[in-house]
């Protein structure tokens, strides 16, 4: 890159902001689909050879190249469900059964303005991080390891996996408006904090993001998940020997999640600015989604336009789901916050919250946290660190105990 290239990057940088116009994105140099492995090599994938590529994207990330301005004008058109329910954080019981029966639900109003404030800010400063780290030859950004070009994850991002070192996020964990509906969509409040992260996409990102789940649901048969699905109003059937049939089983697996994401929109998700597509109803199913390939066109239009600015969707995380093109002027980033469902151990969490940061919070915060929060005077190993190359965040979360 030039030094002028570097001046101006610098500049685009100290102004980032995450809701209205930037000039940052849109690089020309990122051929479509080129992703990074862990050290940072370079693969262009247009020919389908890695898995993620998405094979109908645009041939040049330029905003006005003719290929993007027909895909803007398809989507101004369709991109979008129609009819999409955005509930109150009144409507709890209502939010709580579109969840249930979608697998997903979106709710207006989840932050106070002051709250989106801060988190738009924590996601400025955290992504100004990222992109400060100069791309290959003349490229303006260098890409998330796995990702496609101009998306990166805040979590992946991070050398200790999660954001809940920073008030930003770990401040979200306990929310007037968002605990009554998690406490009705778990059927307890006994639910665990799994880690806290989300994602996000610069404009430019002009190719889909595969759909898929976030997690494999074993879909064991515990007696803690029985009685979860019983709090929420499953009656338990039984066949002829005795054993609870198979409606009933369905049942237990629809309605007891094992995990639940709430992502929080940063600014109004448009037909144009990378809405999230959510799939209804595809909560338990056991297929495979399709591949980018063979996705069928209603799917790519699956999206939430609509959901504003402060609002969020509750997503349990099994839904299939995927991220969709950024063909405006504005970044689109989705903080999140992840829970366990109740009946889970404390096997595999990792302790990521620093105890000065859990300290700060409320007792219900502190209570769901209990897994997460690291021994005091104990700093997570990476947290801190932001880098977009998985063997740069290895190094970082072994390099010491304190990286601050
Ligand atoms: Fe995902």
């Amino acid at each position: 890159m030039t030094e002028t290239n570097k001046r101006k990057l610098h500049s685009e940088l100290e102004g980032l902001i995450v809701h209205g116009e930037t000039p940052v994105g849109w690089d020309e140099n990122t051929p479509p689909n080129e992703t990074l492995d862990q050290y940072g090599n370079l693969s262009a994938s247009n020919r389908g050879v890695v898995p993620v590529a998405d094979p109908r994207s645009p041939s040049r990330r330029v905003y006005d190249d003719p290929g993007v301005e027909a895909l803007r004008e398809h989507l101004r058109q369709h991109n979008g469900i129609r009819g999409l329910e955005i509930c109150e954080p009144t409507e709890i019981k209502r939010a709580a059964r579109i969840f249930h029966r979608d697998g997903f639900v979106v709710v207006a109003d989840l932050l106070n303005a002051e709250q989106l404030a801060r988190w738009r800010e924590g996601c400025a400063r955290a992504l100004r991080d990222i992109l400060s780290i100069s791309g290959q030859g003349n490229r303006k950004y260098i890409g998330e390891t796995g990702r496609l070009p101009h998306r990166y994850g805040y979590g992946t991002s991070s050398a200790s996996r999660q954001m809940l070192h920073d008030l930003a996020w770990a401040s979200m964990v306990d929310l007037p408006t968002t605990t009554p509906i998690l406490i009705e969509i778990f059927g307890s409040s006994d639910y665990r904090l799994w880690g806290s992260g989300g994602d996000l996409c610069l404009p430019g990102a002009i190719e889909y993001q595969h759909l898929h789940s976030d997690g494999k649901d074993a879909q064991h048969l515990s007696e803690s998940r029985i009685k979860r699905a019983e709090a929420l109003g499953v009656e338990l059937k039984t066949d002829s020997e005795g054993n609870l049939d198979v409606p009933t089983l369905k049942l237990i697996m629809e309605m007891a999640a094992p995990s639940v994401t709430i992502n929080f929109v940063m600014s109004d998700l448009t037909w144009e600015n990378g809405p999230i597509r959510q799939l209804p109803g595809t909560h338990t199913v056991q297929q495979p989604p399709p591949t980018s390939a063979d996705e069928p066109e209603w799917m790519r239009l699956s999206t939430l336009v609509g959901a504003p600015a402060g609002a969020g969707v509750f997503r349990d995380v099994r839904t299939w789901h995927g991220a969709t093109p950024n063909l405006s002027r504005e970044v689109r980033a989705l903080p999140n916050v992840e829970y366990a469902a109740p009946s889970r151990s404390s096997e595999g969490f990792k302790k990521t919250m620093p105890h000065e940061i859990w300290e700060t919070l409320t007792p219900h915060a502190q209570k769901v946290c209990e897994f997460v929060k690291a021994e005091p005077g104990v700093w997570p190993p990476g947290a801190g660190v932001m880098h977009p190359l998985a063997s740069k965040r290895a190094e970082a979360s072994k390099a010491s105990d304190r990286v601050l």
